[in-house]
This record gives structure tokens, C-alpha cells and sequence, in this order.
């Protein structure tokens, strides 16, 4: 596997990889690999005939008071298990690559990402929007990975990518991995990491809530109690706040009081121990 740290050897292996046209997939990450990157991963693999993983913390779509200090780095060992899952090149640039002096654009995204982790995390799409739109126009893949589990930033992506118009030149096709778990429910993610073992015990109410407040939605229960239950839970089981615990439909994500007959999505964000873990799962009309 080939490391590019700059523009000039990203756009030489990547033309090394197509001189006939080949199908690229790119797996954009923030490093600190899990078993939901590698899914990620192998999917691109079953799809493309070459895999390139970008790994870059992106100070831009993080608060003012939020982990990107803390954000676990570990490139070699990411680099390793991206080598044994058959990647064909890294794209791990600098800070000063991404965003050199003098750098003012801001690609911002309305609508889907107004909302939810929108409205607890000013600045936080624009940011992801922002990167990503770059990440596309460096490697130019034929298709990009990304998980569900970052529901609403998949729908973010998918906006920005279609508005520019970014799809018909190169990505052909944004791809949603469905959310990959721990055998007790709870959504892998990087930040689990932080979790004490406490914590990461009552961590497993969050999915369990969850699907009990589908089971009930599902059978007809209100939405609105239902969902106050919900955080009533995740209260009682340790978690110190829950920024938003909705039901919406799955392709705007505006908020829905009761099912509508479209695809539809509870998503929550809730905070233990100072981590804010989010997660997402699809409604169904009828059980
Ligand atoms: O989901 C992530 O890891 C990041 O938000 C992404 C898409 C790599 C952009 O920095």
C-alpha cells in the first residue's frame, strides 16, 4: 500500500491506479480504525477494483469545546490494518495540505443539516461538507463509502454532492453501509474508546431504548410519549443529557410526529461520562 502525504504523489498513484478507467472507491476516515471502518472497507473492495482510505482529523468540523485535541490518532497502526484489508493507497495529509494559509471557503449545506446534530454542533456539517467536497475533487473516485451510523452526514454528503454538481464528473455513487455493532447493541464508533467501563455498560441502554421505542412505534403507541420514555431511560441509566431523541423521515429528516407511510428513522444523541454517542435506526410502516 502507497502512503500520500501531498497533492503531488496523491494524483500519481491515483492515476497509477486508472489507466484504464478502473472503478476507485474511496473510504473517507478520521483514523482510529474499528471493525465499521473495516465494513467499510470490504465493501469497497466487493464494489471497485481499487480502495483508497483517507485518514485526516478535520479540525473544521469540530467545536470550540469539543474532543479534537483528545480525537485518538494512530496512523501506523491504522496504515497496518488498511494494508491487510487490500487498500491500495492511504490519503493522510496535513493540516497545512488541507487547509493552507489564506484558505476562506465554506461549503454549507441547508436543510438536512439544520436539524439534530445540526443544531447541537454549529459549524459541525459545514465542516464535514466541506472536507468531503474536497476529498472528491482530490481523488475523483467513481464511488465513496461512508456509514450509516453518521446518518445525518450521509444525507449532508449526498445534498452537497448532488448540488455540485460533484456525481456526474466522478462519484457516481455515495454509498451507505448500515451501522456495524457490539454484541450488545451498542454502534461502534471511535469515540466508545472514551467510555469507562461503567459507562460503556450503560452505553448499551441507548440501543436497547431504541428498539423498544420502535417496537412501540411500530404497534401505533404516540410518538411523542414514547420518545419521552425513551430519554426518561437513558436518563435513569446514566446518561446526563439527551440532545435530541427523534423520529423523522429518513430522505429529508424533518421531523415526524407520527409514521407518514415514507421511509422513516429514530435518531438519538445522548451524553455519559462527557462522550456524546449518537445512533440511528429505520422504522418500519408496519410491523
Ligand atoms: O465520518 C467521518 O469520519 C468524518 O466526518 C469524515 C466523513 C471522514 C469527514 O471528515
Amino acid at each position: 500500500m502507497q502512503i500520500a502525504k501531498t497533492l503531488d504523489v496523491l494524483r500519481t498513484q491515483v492515476e497509477k491506479l486508472r489507466p484504464g478507467g478502473e472503478s476507485i472507491a474511496l473510504v473517507p476516515t478520521m483514523g482510529a480504525l474499528h471493525e465499521g471502518h473495516l465494513t467499510l472497507l470490504r465493501r469497497a473492495r466487493e464494489t471497485c477494483d481499487h480502495v483508497i482510505a483517507s485518514i485526516f482529523v478535520n479540525p473544521t468540523q469540530f467545536g470550540p469545546n469539543e474532543d479534537l485535541d483528545a480525537y485518538p490518532r494512530q496512523l501506523v497502526e491504522d496504515a497496518a490494518m488498511l494494508q491487510r484489508e487490500g487498500c491500495a493507497l492511504l490519503w493522510a495529509p496535513g493540516v497545512e495540505v488541507m487547509y493552507p494559509d489564506g484558505f476562506v471557503t465554506n461549503i454549507s449545506v441547508s436543510g438536512v443539516s439544520e436539524g439534530l446534530c445540526g443544531a447541537s454542533r454549529p459549524g459541525h456539517f459545514d465542516g464535514v461538507a466541506t472536507v468531503v467536497c474536497k476529498l472528491f475533487n482530490q481523488v475523483r473516485p467513481s464511488h465513496a463509502f461512508f456509514g450509516e451510523k453518521d446518518f445525518q452526514q450521509l444525507a449532508v454528503i449526498r445534498a452537497m454532492a448532488r448540488d455540485l454538481d460533484l456525481t456526474m464528473p466522478h462519484v457516481h455513487s455515495i454509498i451507505g453501509v448500515p451501522t456495524v455493532r457490539e454484541a450488545d447493541g451498542l454502534a461502534m464508533s471511535s469515540r466508545n474508546r472514551y467510555l469507562s467501563q461503567e459507562h460503556r455498560a450503560a452505553a448499551a441502554t441507548l440501543p436497547r431504548e431504541m428498539q423498544e421505542a420502535i417496537a412501540r412505534i411500530e404497534d401505533g403507541q404516540d410518538t411523542a410519549p414514547t420518545l419521552a420514555a425513551l430519554e426518561d431511560a437513558l436518563l435513569g441509566a446514566g446518561f446526563s443529557q439527551v440532545d435530541y431523541a427523534v423520529l423523522a423521515d429518513a430522505g429529508s429528516l424533518a421531523p415526524l410526529e407520527r409514521l407518514a407511510g415514507s421511509p422513516a428513522r429514530l435518531l438519538v444523541a445522548a451524553r455519559i461520562g462527557g462522550t456524546r454517542l449518537i445512533d440511528n435506526m429505520a422504522v418500519e410502516q408496519n410491523r
